[in-house]
């Protein structure tokens, strides 16, 4: 079934499935989700600027239309100067065609006119001196061992309704082990106690992320290693 472009609900265009009950970014501006929920809560500015030499790597799990990575390369841009890390941006999609068409309509996603949105359409690399992008095409838990454990992970299936394999205990506690010798944060949209109790269960410390939209808060997911690095998180405690 062919993706169709909409207007969601605050008169931003976006995507949908039609079998689908959801819609991309349902409410807001898609752009400035990306910015508010994903890149500055995981202090994108900061990581860039650490003293190291190995490209930050960020994990975008469901590259849709690109809003997210569209907000993140934002930053990279302001951010480049001598000394800054490299980005390795590792996207993973399993409807691609999304991506495509909403590259293909400037006038309706604005934030996707750069160049490099319409290079990485065709091939799904792209690499400069500050940026490597791939789109890792497929299902996420059989394209993940082919990226680098990432620092940051912006985590943006569908709900628990259609992606139900992304919110289980097991996948948390699989990514948690993918990313045991890095300091990682990873957001995501989602509030339910249910996927905060998953997350704690497999092995994260959960925090509260911003809110957006009609959402009063989100979730930050930590490991051990990113507790110690930054004392900036708002800890929630799961319900039970
Ligand atoms: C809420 S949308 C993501 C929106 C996107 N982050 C953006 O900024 O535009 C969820 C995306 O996850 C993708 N997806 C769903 N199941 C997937 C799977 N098993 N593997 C990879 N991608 C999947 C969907 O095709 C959809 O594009």
């Amino acid at each position: 079934m062919p993706l169709e472009m909409a207007i969601n609900s605050s008169g931003f265009w976006t995507l949908r499935e039609p079998t689908l009950r959801e819609q991309m970014h349902p409410l807001g501006n898609p752009f400035q989700e990306g910015l508010c929920l994903y890149v500055r809560p995981c202090a994108v500015e900061e990581r860039l600027c650490f003293p190291d030499t190995a490209p930050l790597v960020v994990w975008d799990v469901g590259l849709g239309m690109g809003a997210n990575a569209a907000a993140l390369l934002s930053k990279v841009r302001e951010c480049f100067a001598p000394g800054v890390r490299k980005l390795a941006l590792h996207s993973f999609e399993n409807a691609p065609e999304g991506f495509r068409c909403a590259v293909d309509h400037p006038d309706r996603f604005p934030y996707l006119t750069d160049a490099i949105f319409s290079a990485v359409s065709k091939s799904w690399v792209y690499d400069d001196e500050k940026l490597s992008w791939r789109v890792h095409v497929g299902d996420f838990f059989e394209q993940l061992a082919n990226a680098p454990a990432p620092e940051v992970i912006f985590y943006d299936p569908f709900s628990r309704g259609v992606n139900p394999l992304f919110w289980s205990e097991e996948s948390f506690r699989r990514l948690f082990e993918i990313c045991s010798s890095k300091a990682t944060v990873l957001a995501t949209y989602a509030n339910a106690r249910t996927v905060r109790q998953a997350m704690a269960n497999g092995g994260w410390q959960v925090a509260v992320g911003p809110g957006f939209g009609n959402r009063n808060q989100t979730t930050l997911a930590v490991n051990e290693n990113e507790r110690r690095r930054s004392s900036q998180y708002s800890w929630c405690a799961p319900k039970t």
